[in-house]
């Protein structure tokens, strides 16, 4: 199985590649593109945990053919307070794993790290964008963790009750997270980039009883008011007691004037924290309650098919398994590490692979607070100087960014501290990953793409960096546990090489375990493409070496520059405008985000197409989802193609959005074909 390395060209070093936008349909890697395949240094291979193609397959075998012995072993190092009694219970969709153990999940991220050397090793080195710099190490988390937990226990937080986190990307997210977990507190961090109106409604599905914010954020040079929009949105949440708001922008001197604080229901961190907390609030945190192994961790909103965002559920020894064996075999991180994975904690990365993977192992992580081209596009590459990040794991979208940039940015920096680059997030094209490759790594450094979902919790296909050549635009093989399959409309496994759905066969440890308040639409949503099989939502292939190539969701959700939105949302959040009969959200490629949003609307009797009325939309969109979701295109028209049935005919849009000029495929159930000329012509004015 073994194919000869692919040399870099060497002449092409300094040139940034064309970026082709990856077509969806599953036929954009060409034979000589699938079979290429780029070995890790003998260098690294030495020195990895997983070494070898058949290394991998002897575990990945035994994680199938012996789930129990397999994940015992692989998760030796975690704290179970009562060991397991049964590893898997399945009554499809619902699963529970590791049966009767209890556990607090902190104490494996936490507590036995300051029995080892990692007790003074940086958990946390982090960097504002302003350039302060502050470092946690593993005993001074704990201490931090434990004050929270205590001072929420204070606060009338008690196990089982939900806490919502609408932070920047500060230390106190990820303590705030901890200090949840350990009072087994579910957490659900609605990230900073959403709006009053989206944290409102997050927050009342969950029903969170206190909110934990701050002041303000940095990004870009500016502020961004998270507790002016939390003020906003907590006008409509009946069940929060109590906000507790860190004083960031404060602290760093800054001219602007601190939050207003509600007198009775709103409480400064550092004030809450300097009051002495009840004994047996003290004795609670420093000693804290095992739970049960399916007790929630936390719930995360995604985006799905329907306007109402989805609170996927996560519980907590399952879920900790899952982060735990992943983050050891996917970025291999041994002492010596600087990790950085730069996502936000305000989604599903943040939490595995910020939070709970990497603590899991006791690995020393850098945290950024800001945008990644601030003061100047070379931000990321002076953090990685300044600390020596040796792992690198971002985002096709920021990748591309960088490279429009240009290569000096990179070029200015001594990157010879990174040792390993991963990716996430959205499919990366071939293009872009020899750029990451050649230009960040020096062509040293293995690249790992890793396909996985809010839902899935942890990475479940990848090649492991030291195991089995990367495929450059491939996800590569299934992580340990999973067995993933590309099935047809019926479910039939389809050939190597066909397109197809992309399917998981069984439960894994770390699957989401409901979405919160409706499993129903948990069942109706993930286990009915194929029964009692979960349904991912993307297109994929798998090649004659068993690698998939994942070439996005097939569903009626768009992924934009990573941040997955869904049609639905986009669409309900157009009409509540008066000027909106009818919206229609799509994709269409984008060099940059992979996709942008463009979104074709009618509108009502009275209302007139005006370039004021489109920045007006966008301002709407804004305040009821988030600048995140800010749509790149909005085109008028006069009607939107649909079948007899009534349904939008997405993919003529999509066409029409691309800039197609002659419809391919088949129209014949168009209604009327004179909206598409129309639509064609609508351009932006
Ligand atoms: O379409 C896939 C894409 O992102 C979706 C999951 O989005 P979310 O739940 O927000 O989680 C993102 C971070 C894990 C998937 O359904 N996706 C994620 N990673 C990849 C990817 N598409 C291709 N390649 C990837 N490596």
């Amino acid at each position: 199985m073994s194919v000869p390395p692919i040399v870099p060209d060497a002449n092409k070093a300094t040139k940034a590649p064309t970026m082709k936008t990856d077509s969806p349909k599953g036929d954009n890697h060409p034979k000589s593109q699938t079979s290429r395949r780029v070995e890790p240094s003998a260098h690294f291979r030495a020195k990895a945990r997983i070494k070898s193609h058949d290394e991998y397959l002897r575990l990945y075998n035994e994680s199938l053919e012996s789930p129990e012995t397999f994940w015992k072993s692989q998760t030796r190092d975690l704290v179970f307070r009562t060991p397991s009694r049964k590893f898997l219970e399945w009554d499809s969709p619902h699963a529970k794993f590791f049966v009767g153990a209890t556990l607090n999940i902190t104490e494996s991220c936490l507590d036995r790290h300051l029995a080892t050397e990692a007790r003074n090793r940086a958990a946390i080195v982090w960097e504002g964008e302003p350039g302060d710099v502050r470092t946690l190490t593993y005993l001074e988390l704990h201490h931090e963790v434990v004050k929270l937990t205590a001072a929420l226990a204070d606060l009338g937080v008690a196990a089982g009750d939900r806490v919502a986190i609408y932070m920047g990307m500060v230390p106190e997210a990820a303590i705030a997270m901890l200090a949840c977990a350990r009072l087994g507190a579910p957490h659900s961090v609605i990230f900073g980039g959403f709006s009053a109106d989206a944290l409102r409604d997050r927050i009342n599905d969950c029903e969170a009883k206190v909110l934990i914010t701050q002041d303000g954020a940095y990004r870009r040079g500016a502020i961004v008011p998270l507790k002016k929009m939390a003020d906003a949105a907590l006008l409509e949440t009946p069940s929060v007691q109590h906000a507790v708001v860190l004083s960031r922008i404060g602290r760093s001197g800054s001219e602007v004037s601190p939050a207003e604080m509600k007198p009775g229901r709103d409480i400064w961190w550092h004030e809450l924290l300097s009051r002495e907390p009840s004994l047996a609030n003290k004795e609670m945190a420093d000693a804290p309650n095992a739970f049960d192994a399916e007790h929630p961790l936390f719930i995360l909103y995604t985006s799905g098919s329907t306007g109402k965002p989805k609170g996927v559920l996560h519980t907590t020894a399952g879920y900790l398994a899952g982060v735990h064996v992943s983050t050891n075999a996917v970025f291999d991180i041994r002492d010596s590490d600087l990790y950085w994975c730069t996502a936000d904690v305000g989604w599903v990365t943040g939490h595995s692979y910020i939070v709970y993977g990497p603590m899991s192992v006791g690995a020393s992580c850098m945290m950024y607070e800001g945008a990644p081209n601030f003061p100047d596009p070379g931000r990321f590459w002076q953090i990685i100087e300044r600390h020596g990040v040796t792992i690198l794991y971002t985002a096709p979208t920021a990748i591309r960014a960088f490279i429009r940039w240009g290569d000096e940015f990179p070029k200015r920096h001594n990157l010879g501290s990174l040792r390993l680059l991963g990716s996430v997030g959205e499919p990366i094209n071939p293009e872009v990953w020899q750029w990451y490759h050649r230009v960040i790594g020096a062509s040293q450094c293995p690249v790992v793409d890793t396909w996985w979902q809010t839902e899935t919790g942890s990475i479940m296909l990848t090649t492991l960096p030291a195991a089995s050549g990367s495929k450059p635009g491939s996800t590569g093989l299934p992580m340990f546990g999973v067995e993933p399959d590309v099935v047809d409309a019926d479910g039939r496994s389809v050939k190597a090489g066909e397109g197809g759905r992309l399917i998981i066969k069984h439960p894994w440890p770390s699957m989401a375990r409901t979405l919160w308040g409706d499993d129903e639409r948990f069942r109706q949503t993930y286990f009915n493409v194929v029964p009692n099989v979960y349904f991912t939502g993307d297109g994929a292939k798998r090649d004659e070496d068993g690698y998939y190539w994942v070439t996005g969701r097939i569903d009626d959700v768009l992924n934009i520059a990573g941040h997955r939105i869904g049609t639905a949302e986009v669409e309900s959040a157009f009409v509540s405008h008066p000027a909106i009969a009818e919206a229609a959200a799509v994709g269409r490629p984008d060099e940059l985000k992979g996709s942008a949003l463009v979104v074709f609307v009618t509108l009502k009797q009275g209302a007139a197409p005006s370039g004021q009325l489109r920045d007006e939309l966008k301002a709407h969109i804004e305040k009821e989802i988030g600048k995140f979701a800010r749509p790149d295109e909005i085109r008028f028209a006069e009607g939107l193609p649909k079948t007899r049935s009534g349904k939008i005919m997405r993919r003529l849009l999509k066409e029409i959005a691309a800039g197609a000029t002659a419809m391919k495929g088949d129209t014949s159930t168009l209604e009327d074909f004179s909206v598409v000329a129309q639509l064609q012509a609508a351009q932006e004015p």
